[in-house]
């Protein structure tokens, strides 16, 4: 999950000293801190260390990841003429990636890799606000007052994410997973008609490949049932509703991933046991479950209790 490397010494060990963006683009780095979680908890997956707003700085917009806040956009894309800064995104602007996936699924043997890209909805946030936002103002006010540049937008942006998948699965990636994470600000029927396009091209682009497309996003009970339709194998969800009502609401074509409050590794070993058996008991309507924490790994979590979560997860799915 989301920087789950972020709560480890190793992982603060060897960043130390070169900037977000800059580690993601150096392969030796990039395979170091991808495979420093599946070392450490003996979890099933690897998720390729990156961020969503890589390809956007691949591109050439002038955009960082401030430390402790997220990333931030140097100039906003607000007008039409803004949208010309987002040209499409050629597989040799990330060759990086390429290099880093080829040595990963070297060392990882058969352990999956799981690559991912931000959806076009949580991407524009970034792009319109400038940075990170709590009530997405800027976003909203464009996706209403002029639907046809914003569809214009999220459709350039689907496109720059779908290229990045493409070369994500074409170097060995096993699995994608597209990160709506801020889409649960929206109302059903703004999703259906303002976001559910370009997500759905997204997932229709990679859909011939044939790896399984996981949607995630947060605080989404609402959108869940949508999140799926727009294309996805798996759909993400928080802890805010049980996995059983989930699968109602998805339907039971589809796997689920998630649900664990990651605030929950906070509290004794037993509390934690007792909340991973309830989303373990509550999976089992669902016609396929990957457990996971249901958003990213927070900061401060102490590293054994995410090792001791995974070793109760493995003994009591491999006791059923
Ligand atoms: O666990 C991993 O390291 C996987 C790689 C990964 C990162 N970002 C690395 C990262 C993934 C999958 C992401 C996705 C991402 N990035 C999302 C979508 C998923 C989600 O959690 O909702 C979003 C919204 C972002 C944007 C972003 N980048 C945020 C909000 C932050 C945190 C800022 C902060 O310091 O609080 C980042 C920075 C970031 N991305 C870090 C890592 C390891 C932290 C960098 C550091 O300080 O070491």
């Amino acid at each position: 999950m989301r920087q789950a490397g972020r709560s480890l010494p190793e992982y603060r060990k060897v960043r130390e000293g070169t900037a977000m963006l800059e580690s993601c683009m150096r392969p030796d780095l990039v395979t170091e801190i991808t495979l420093q979680p599946v070392r450490r908890h003996g979890v099933d997956a690897a998720i390729y260390f990156s961020d969503i707003v890589v390809p956007l700085k691949a591109i050439g917009l002038d955009l960082d990841i401030k430390p402790g806040v997220g990333p931030v956009v140097a100039e906003p894309i607000r007008t039409r003429a803004d949208l010309d800064r987002l040209r499409p995104l050629e597989p040799d602007d990330v060759s990086y990636v390429t290099e880093a996936i080829g040595m990963l699924t070297g060392e990882l043997g058969g352990t999956p890799l799981i690559g991912f890209a931000g959806a076009p909805f949580t991407l524009a946030s970034y792009l319109v606000e400038g940075g990170p936002s709590r009530n997405h103002e800027r976003t909203k006010a464009l996706m209403y007052g002029d639907p046809q540049l914003w569809a214009d937008l999220l459709d350039r942006l689907a496109d720059i994410t779908a290229a990045f998948l493409r070369v994500q699965i074409e170097a060995g990636a096993s699995a994608v997973q597209l990160f709506d994470s801020w889409v649960g600000a929206l109302a059903p029927e703004d999703y259906r008609r303002s976001v559910m396009p370009a997500s759905a091209k997204v997932f229709d682009a990679v859909a011939s490949y044939g790896v399984p497309r996981i949607h995630f996003g947060v605080g989404t009970g609402e959108l869940l049932g949508l999140m799926g339709e727009a294309g996805a194998d798996v759909v993400g969800v928080d802890w805010r509703v049980p996995l059983a009502e989930a699968t109602r609401r998805v339907g039971a074509d589809k796997a689920l991933q998630g649900n664990l409050d990651p605030a929950v590794l906070f509290a004794p070993e037993q509390a934690v046991r007792a909340k991973a058996r309830e989303v373990l008991d509550s999976a089992k309507a669902a016609p396929g479950h990957v457990f996971n924490l249901g958003h990213g790994v927070l900061p401060n979590t102490e590293p054994d209790a995410l090792t001791r979560l995974v070793e109760f997860v493995h003994q009591t799915t491999e006791a059923r």
